[in-house]
């Protein structure tokens, strides 16, 4: 096979077989080929698009371009999820424990975060001795015996999709489908997932900024998901406003505890609990949606989900007083409150925005160097929908540094996410599709 005839063949709209995608990755994997023919590939991909089958071979040949997790010993359905990525989504942290409690077993793998706030592996460091790197047999059979386990990904895993990923950065081509698609499947695949339950977060702290663009990402990767023998579900949800109340890792360690108290944003919770219900029918531990969603519902109020959590914590070594007493936590020395300049209702926040400001305040990374601070961040006191007088808070910033310019400049920023309009204002639905 000749590259360039590969890039030409993609170029003219042609399809591709699974042996001349493979050819293509495993090529590019192992530097045979170079970055200027796969920056044309991937242009050409842009514009011409993938068919399902191809984007399903793509998908295939980046998950075994590297090391792969067997979870083959550990019994049931392995049922992984994942989320598009938004501003202070503390999703991971709630239904890790809260899916295995209804007895799905939970394997997950999951990373450290580039952008606004840490990852979920950044956010569970912030429980004092809570190791994030387990043995492979360790992890194994943590699973077996609790349920569940969170580690960070190790070793090498898709690094086609690591390099590509750089690749279509720095080339105008991280915008298609089928490289998306194809991008996040082959990690979940990667990771073991027998089923997969997808958020594809819409609106503007997103990445997918309109609904019929995360309907079509939605609809690709569950055709992937169909083509490879991996069952999957698509939720798409609200991101025009951050999810829950807390953007930053400590405080969004809290709101999952008093999220599995019963006692967290509603948004927050109603999205675990969809989420959850989907894992849950997935992992055949109910029969119907509604069935599942009763059964979540329930060992989210009665305590059961935040039992796991504590087992969770206690099996990776972290300090399992954190649960009952969340102030435990890491925490900033300073709290400032932002106060709203008028009266009005808040029609939107935006969440980008805010993310960007839980960065500068320490919460998230610019470079993949950057130390996180992880007491750092906010908690909104406003959503959407909400009515606010002059003079009344809006959000809390919680800092390390008090310098008076540094936090002006950090509260104006929060202060002008939120638009305030007189009258009413409508929330957005949190849930505007599922795709199966
Ligand atoms: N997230 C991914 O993992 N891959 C993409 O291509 C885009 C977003
Ligand atoms: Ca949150």
């Amino acid at each position: 096979m000749r590259t360039v005839e590969l890039i030409q063949k993609k170029r003219d709209a042609e399809q591709l077989t699974t042996a001349e995608i493979d050819y293509m990755i495993q090529g590019y994997t192992k530097g045979d080929i170079p970055d200027y023919q796969m920056s044309a590939w991937a242009m050409a991909i842009y514009f011409n698009g993938m068919t399902a089958k191809e984007t399903a071979d793509l998908t295939l040949a980046m998950a075994r371009s590297g090391d792969q997790a067997e979870l083959g010993s550990i019994p049931g359905v392995k049922v992984d999820k994942h989320s598009t990525g938004g501003v202070g989504d503390t999703t991971t942290l709630i239904l890790a424990p809260l899916v295995a409690a209804a007895g799905v077993p939970v394997a997950k793998m999951s990373g450290r975060g580039l952008g606004h706030t840490g990852g979920t592996i950044d956010k569970l460091e912030a429980i004092a001795g809570f190791k994030v790197e387990l043995g492979k047999e360790q992890f194994l059979q943590q699973v077996t015996d609790i349920g569940v386990a969170v580690i960070g990904q190790s070793g090498n895993m898709t690094p086609a999709d690591k390099k590509l990923y750089g690749l279509r950065d720095v080339t105008a081509t991280i915008e298609s489908i089928p490289l998306i698609a194809s991008s996040i499947m082959s990690k979940k695949i990667a990771s073991g997932a027998d089923a997969i339950v997808l958020d594809v977060k819409t609106g503007n702290g997103a990445f997918m900024k309109s609904l019929e663009d995360s309907i079509k990402l939605a609809q690709a990767m569950v055709e992937i998901g169909e083509e490879v023998g991996r069952e999957t579900v698509a939720v798409i949800t609200n991101m025009d406003e951050p999810l829950g109340e807390a953007i930053g890792n400590a405080l969004e360690v809290r709101e999952a505890i008093e999220t599995l108290q019963g006692r967290g944003p509603a948004d927050l919770t109603e999205l675990c609990i969809v989420l959850a219900a989907h894992m849950v029918v997935l992992g055949g531990k109910a029969a119907t949606y509604d069935e599942a969603k009763v059964k979540v519902t329930e060992l989210l109020h009665n305590g059961s989900a935040l039992a796991k959590l504590k087992q969770l914590v206690g099996a990776q070594g972290g300090n399992e007083a954190i649960i009952d007493s969340p102030e435990l936590l890491v925490s900033a020395p300073y709290q400032v409150p932002v106060m709203a300049a008028e009266d009005g209702t808040v029609s939107r926040i935006d969440a980008e925005a805010l993310g960007v400001t839980a960065m500068l305040l320490g919460a998230g990374r610019a470079t993949k160097e950057d130390q996180i601070d992880l007491a750092v961040g906010m908690v909104l006191r406003k959503k959407v929908g909400d009515s606010v007088r002059s003079g009344e808070m809006l959000a809390e910033l919680y800092m390390n540094n008090n310098e008076p310019m540094f936090t002006e400049d950090m509260t104006q920023r929060t202060r002008s996410a939120f638009t305030l309009v007189t009258g009413s204002a409508a929330r957005s639905p949190l849930i505007y599709a599922i795709v199966s």
